[in-house]
């Protein structure tokens, strides 16, 4: 009979812990991942930046800088997206995307995601 890999979840903690940016650390199959809250959604990924394994999951969020065109498509400026959100890591810099976590300024790079659920005022992540 085959055997059917079985996927771990693990309790973060409840949903009040994520508020005010609060995150938590958890170990999922042997890996250091960090949970995190933004606009009512979860999100969790290895704690290893991409780069030399610096501790990601302590970086700031940050909008993506656009850059802001007229209809002419001339420079005027740049912003912070307010949709487009990147994890800064806090050793050099390097962005990753939050939606998906690739690198902003590599997309063949990207931090392992994992699967971050609310359910009962509980937040699970799954490996
Ligand atoms: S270790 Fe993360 S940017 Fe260098």
């Amino acid at each position: 009979m085959p055997t059917e890999s079985m996927s771990t979840e693990v309790y973060a903690g409840r949903v009040t812990d994520f508020e005010d940016g609060r995150r938590a650390l958890v170990n999922v199959d042997g890996r250091e991942v960090f949970v995190f809250e933004r606009d009512g959604r979860f999100f969790a990924f290895e704690n290893v930046c991409r780069h030399m394994g610096g501790p990601v999951g302590e970086g700031m969020l940050i909008g993506k800088v656009e850059a802001i065109l007229d209809d002419e498509g001339r420079h005027l400026g740049d912003r912070f997206s307010t949709t487009d959100i990147h994890i800064v890591c806090p050793w050099h810099g390097w962005e990753y995307e939050i939606e998906t976590g690739i690198c902003a300024a590599d997309r063949r790079i990207r931090l392992r995601r994992f699967e971050a659920t609310a359910r009962g005022g509980e937040v699970y992540v799954r490996g």
